[in-house]
């Protein structure tokens, strides 16, 4: 099958190279062509792990172009990958979207089912069905499907391959029958549904597991107060497999660039039809207060950063990503350097993403050992390997004072006692080793 990927970012180019894997002749669009000319030379323009090792492997079906009309002219199927960015106001901003939407109907001479797999909020597959159909040139029949992606950053390419499922929305059953043939030789349920039903699975799974962290934050701020350990509550809770295990950790807040928007979005659209989602409103809520965690614990141990060391260990908004989308540490660091912090900060991945914004307010480290060499505090963002594998008597021997404040929960208590550590963090007793005196 021809098929064209519209956008290259995290959704079309992995979508573009797993469909490749699954023998389709792919052509990836898209306007930059700097990034393009990376592509063809088999360099992904993303840190996704294993996606540049799959785009070399299947180069001789992939295609990247600048040029949309060859590459929709006469492709079977053409998937929509761009971006829908947050507006001022919490919408879905779908320029991006409709702009690829004017483009294929000027350009498909035959017919050909357009796949929508950007998240957009319900409804849109209808429009971009009305619009494609009022701006065609050619005298064709065109398709409208939606297609929801579920893959998560860092875990892209394994998530596409090996989808939990794969949801197809249609109105009519030709165009269902061309995505099952699309994704046959996929390892995955296929669920089929009405378009609306389609986006709204979308929007609803990003929510629910958006509330369920909120949930969990929320849990462990009041086990902090009454003595409880949230490590062990959600031990407890996962069990139940009505329940489930996973997405249950405690820690910062959600980042990335699909919950924060995705919760305000739906929350919008529901105001706009002057309905209220209350459980997905306080998710936000709880979300905006948790970033801010650790800043009011640091003031525990001191009231101001003026003049003080302070290491940061990840800013990106999960491990496995240089993406800093709605990373609390886009909160955080701000505050700390308006308070007058001298910040060091390590990531593997994310400090040129970092340095585009932060370039020289902050120092920026290759190793954990020289980033809390002579620190007053240590705050620990992001939960990579490298961080959770550190050896904590290090934190003692290199920091100045050993106050770590731990936003993912890195360390098991046991050891941070033993390291004697003053040691906070979410949802769990305070190690106060050097017994600092509290506030
Ligand atoms: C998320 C969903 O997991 C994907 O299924 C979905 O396809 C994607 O959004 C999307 O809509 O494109 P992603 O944003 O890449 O994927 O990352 P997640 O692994 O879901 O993590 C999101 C945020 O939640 C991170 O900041 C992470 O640290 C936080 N999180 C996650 C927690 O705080 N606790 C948890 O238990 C799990």
């Amino acid at each position: 099958m021809k098929i064209a990927v519209a956008g290259t970012g995290y959704v079309g180019l992995v979508t573009g190279v797993c469909l490749a894997e699954h023998k389709h002749f792919v052509t990836c669009v898209d306007i930059d062509d700097k990034k393009v000319a990376l592509m063809k030379a088999g360099i992904s323009p993303i840190y996704e792990p294993g996606l540049e090792e799959l785009l070399a492997k299947n180069i001789e079906r992939l295609n990247f172009s600048t040029e949309y009309k060859e590459a929709y002219k006469d492709a079977d199927v053409i998937f929509i990958g761009v971006g829908t960015p947050e507006k001022q106001d919490g919408s879905a901003n779908l320029s991006y979207v409709y702009g690829v939407v004017e483009q294929i109907a000027g350009s498909i001479e035959k017919d050909c089912v357009v796949v929508v797999k950007s998240t957009v909020p319900i409804g849109t597959n209808d429009k971009i069905e009305e619009m494609i159909k009022s701006r065609l040139v050619h005298d064709v029949n065109v398709y409208v499907a939606s297609n929801p992606e579920f893959l998560a950053q860092g875990t892209a390419v394994r998530d596409t391959l090996h989808a939990s499922r794969i949801v197809i929305g249609v109105e009519e059953p030709y165009a269902g029958e061309v995505l099952k043939e699309v994704y046959k030789d996929f390892d995955a349920p296929i669920v089929v549904t009405n378009r609306k039903s389609a986006e709204m699975i979308k929007y609803a799974s990003n929510d629910f597991l958006a509330l369920k962290i909120s949930f969990i934050n929320e849990i462990a701020n009041l086990c902090e107060i009454i003595g409880a350990d949230i490590e062990d509550v959600a031990h407890g809770m996962g069990y139940d497999n009505r329940i489930g295990n996973r997405f249950l950790n405690a820690g910062i807040g959600y980042g990335g660039s699909c919950f924060p928007k995705d919760t305000k979005a739906l929350h919008w659209l529901a105001n706009f039809h002057d309905n209220e989602l209350k459980t997905i409103k306080a998710a936000i809520d709880v979300n905006e207060n948790q970033k801010l965690k650790l800043i009011k614990k640091s003031r525990k141990y001191f009231d101001s950063f003026k003049g003080l060391n302070v290491a940061v260990l990840g800013l990106t908004f999960k491990p496995g990503t240089d993406d800093l989308r709605e990373a609390p540490t886009l909160v955080n660091i701000p505050i700390m350097l308006e308070d007058g912090a001298n910040i060091k900060a390590w990531d593997p991945v994310g400090v040129d993403n970092f340095k585009k914004i932060y370039h020289d307010e902050i120092t920026y480290c290759n190793t954990i050992e020289d980033t809390i060499k002579e620190a007053d505090v240590c705050f620990i963002f992001t939960e990579w390997d490298e961080v959770k594998e550190f050896d904590l008597t290090k934190y003692n021997r290199l920091m100045r004072k050993p106050i770590i404040l731990d936003g993912r929960n890195c360390y098991d208590l046991i050891s941070v006692k033993k390291a004697n550590l003053t040691y906070d963090s979410i949802g769990r007793e305070t190690v106060n080793s050097l017994e600092y005196s509290l506030a």
